[in-house]
């Protein structure tokens, strides 16, 4: 591929070391989309003749076959996934040669990259908007079951099985912006910059762009083969999405212990114990919390690889796949594991009343009655506070009425919620 300066190869160890197929394998169907896209671009600009862009067309989509099938035979010179890509096309035709006029691996590896973001992000919405359904019917179910709300996991006050479930939705609608951000970030068009600094051939970019559906343009060609912004978005939506699934996972955890005991674990989503015959362990809520990791370590790996370099292509930017695809794959895994989680918690509703029925959880409400008779609120607060110490609190209404006065608005926000669910999905 570059071998004209060179006369001899590289060492075969530096060749495992620098190789990159094995992640970056992945991008195939993005590849291939891209040489469509840049051919036909090619084409237009009467660098190649339509005979030649039918031979390389045909030929990509052979390979693509051939890679779907598993039958795709690689080499081990075949650096990455587009050197293999490339070789295979000029062994099925001579056309193949012509392809890479005007392109480099630099702006190419860029323009995979943008498009592999957009479909995993996209996927993401999808998936978010699925979880978020599933809490959001779960909480319409339980909109008025009442359990104790809990600051450092000590109780607090009388809340909503349904509004606990829907603060658990709000930061995932959040996560699905950042997925919507980051599918817009990778929306910019890189080919025509070439190895980093444009082609003297006469391309046509917005034919390439047009063929590709990315409605933007890169602007200038050295940040178009440096910029990873955009991986950098979706790595961190995917890190913001792996830490609240971890914090839902939490709260199933401690619900299903027999100290709580809130909810029943389906069988589907518990596991046993090897040695112990009673256990019924919540070991899907536990990954979600400890595998929020990888999407951070993902995230962080990123930004250290883009940290202090160059511009403009440096080889360290080939380190930039492995670490989005562990915080992509982490993220869209985990986001259909909760939903499978979620959609099969049985809650049960009488530990929860037994629970609620703990007469110190209103003892806001009583300092809050004292205040409304005209107590300064720091007095009440002491009164209130006094009868707790020495054993004399009596609540002035039991949870239920205490959740009423507090106007959580779990149905309609419920409601609201699972509507927005549904539009993500469009
Ligand atoms: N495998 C490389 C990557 O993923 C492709 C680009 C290589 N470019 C180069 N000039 N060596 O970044």
């Amino acid at each position: 591929m570059w071998g004209g300066r060179f006369k001899r190869g590289l060492h075969p160890e530096l060749e495992r070391f620098s190789s990159s197929l094995a992640f970056d394998y992945e991008l195939y169907p993005y590849d291939i989309e891209g040489s469509v896209a840049h051919a036909r671009g090619l084409a237009a600009a009467r660098v190649i003749s339509k005979a030649q862009l039918a031979a390389i067309e045909r030929g990509l989509r052979r390979i693509k076959r051939e890679l779907d099938s598993g039958e795709f035979e690689f080499q081990a010179s075949d650096e990455d996934i587009h050197t293999a890509i490339e070789r295979r096309l000029t062994e099925l035709t001579p056309a193949g040669a012509s392809l890479h006029a005007g392109r480099s691996r630099n702006d190419q590896v860029a323009l995979d990259l943008r498009l592999y973001c957009r479909v995993a992000a996209r996927e993401a919405i999808d998936l978010v908007a699925a979880l978020v359904e599933a809490l959001g019917a779960q909480a319409a179910l339980h909109a008025a079951w009442v359990m104790p709300g809990y600051t450092h996991v000590q109780r607090a006050q009388p809340v909503t099985v349904g509004h606990h479930l829907l603060a658990h939705a709000e930061p995932l609608l959040r996560d699905a912006r950042r997925f919507q951000n980051a599918f817009e970030s990778a929306g910019t068009m890189p080919l025509g910059s070439g190895a980093l600094a444009g082609s003297t051939l006469p391309l046509d970019r917005r034919v390439v762009a047009r063929e590709l559906k990315l409605p933007r343009l890169t602007e200038n060609t050295i940040d178009a083969v440096s910029d990873r912004d955009f991986a950098l978005d979706l790595a961190y939506a995917c890190t913001s999405t792996a830490l609240h699934l971890s914090r839902l996972g939490e709260d199933v955890v401690l619900w299903a212990s027999s100290e709580f005991g809130f909810v029943r674990l389906a069988d589907e989503v518990a596991t046993g114990s090897s040695l112990m015959p009673q256990k019924k362990n919540p070991d899907i809520a536990e990954l979600l919390r400890g595998r929020a990791g990888r999407s951070l370590g993902g995230f962080v790996a990123l930004a250290t690889v883009l940290k202090g370099l160059p511009l403009a292509y440096d080889r360290d930017l080939q380190e930039d796949k492995p670490a989005l695809f562990a915080a992509v794959e982490n993220a869209l895994e985990s986001l259909r594991a909760a939903t499978l989680l979620v959609e099969r918690l049985e809650f049960d509703r009488e530990r929860l009343a037994a629970a609620a029925a703990d007469a110190l959880l209103v003892a806001t409400d009583a300092a809050e009655e004292l205040v409304r008779a005209g107590t300064p609120f720091r007095t009440a607060h002491e009164q209130v506070g006094g009868q707790v110490r020495d054993g004399k609190f009596e609540a002035p209404w039991d949870a239920k009425a205490s959740v009423a006065k507090r106007r959580l608005g779990v149905t309609a926000r419920a409601a609201a919620i699972r509507r927005e669910a549904a539009a993500l999905r469009k």
